[in-house]
């Protein structure tokens, strides 16, 4: 694989060349990710659900998630590596620079917050300071405690207009990627369009410019609850690699996220 960076992204939005992004934590998938043309790795915080088995995100440092970084850098040389700053890791833009500052070095190329208007201040000025951000609006797990579970967001008129002047600000900013989770697919569409930096979604229908899932839950080994807008593509293909391939092509060709997967 050509080494995948900002630039790479930003010209498969232009050209309608969906975008596919799975998480990682280690050597070993991250480099059958980037084999089977998986563009972007997502050191996600969900390894505080997936790896280390508790009930969210919480729980999850700098540190566990610079230890996953280096892992995957180490299996992936090529692939575009985003690490997720975790809870209360960015309440702050000091706390936000002495969070990057370890992520960066363990070989990310992005880092991932979550939230809209109290971040334009920290994504303007890590941008400033070299270190590319990717904004995540939608459910954002790390506010589960808000919301009062997972549930789906944007629903309501006032909540899908404030969650696009998010977007676009959070793009003014500095912000060159932008995550869409378990919104309705009218509000991620109106959002893609709205946007000129890449948008990808995880349950926001198959409209914006690319999806990142969980590979727990793409492998159908994720324990417990088993999202809607996610699919066990092992299932289908009965090995790990075509089940890798399936998601790619599937991606590729918008036939993932079908309509079942999707919020209207
Ligand atoms: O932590 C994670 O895996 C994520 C993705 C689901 C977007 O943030
Ligand atoms: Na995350």
């Amino acid at each position: 694989m050509a080494k995948i960076t900002t630039a790479v992204l930003q010209k498969m939005k232009q050209q309608g060349d969906k975008i596919t992004s799975l998480t990682a934590y280690d050597a070993s998938f991250a480099k059958l990710f980037a084999d089977e043309g998986v563009e972007v790795l997502l050191i996600g915080d969900s390894l505080g659900m997936v790896l280390q088995g508790h009930g969210d995100t919480l729980p999850v440092t700098v540190q566990d998630i610079a230890y996953h970084t280096r892992c995957v850098r180490a299996g992936a040389p090529d692939a575009f590596v985003i690490a997720d700053l975790p809870f209360m890791s960015y309440a702050s833009t000091e706390q936000a620079f002495a969070s990057v500052t370890p992520l960066m070095q363990a070989g990310a190329n992005m880092v991932k917050l979550e939230g809209g208007d109290f971040l334009l201040p920290t994504v303007k000025a890590l941008t400033e300071r070299g270190v590319p951000v990717c904004g995540h609006l939608g459910l954002t797990p790390q506010s589960v405690h808000l919301f009062g579970g997972y549930k789906v967001q944007g629903r309501s008129n006032e909540q899908a207009d404030a969650m696009l002047r998010q977007a676009k600000a959070l793009q003014e900013a500095g912000a060159q990627l932008l995550v869409l989770e378990c919104i309705p697919v009218e509000l991620a569409n109106r959002i893609t369009a709205a946007l000129s930096i890449p948008v990808i979604g995880i349950g926001a229908g198959a409209g914006t410019d690319g999806q990142v899932l969980v590979m727990h839950d793409l492998l159908g080994i994720s324990s417990g609850y088993i999202p809607k807008f996610s699919k066990n593509f092992l299932q289908q293909t009965g090995e790990i690699r075509s089940a890798i391939r399936q998601f790619v092509a599937d991606v590729k060709n918008q036939s993932f996220p079908a309509a079942e997967h999707t919020f209207q």
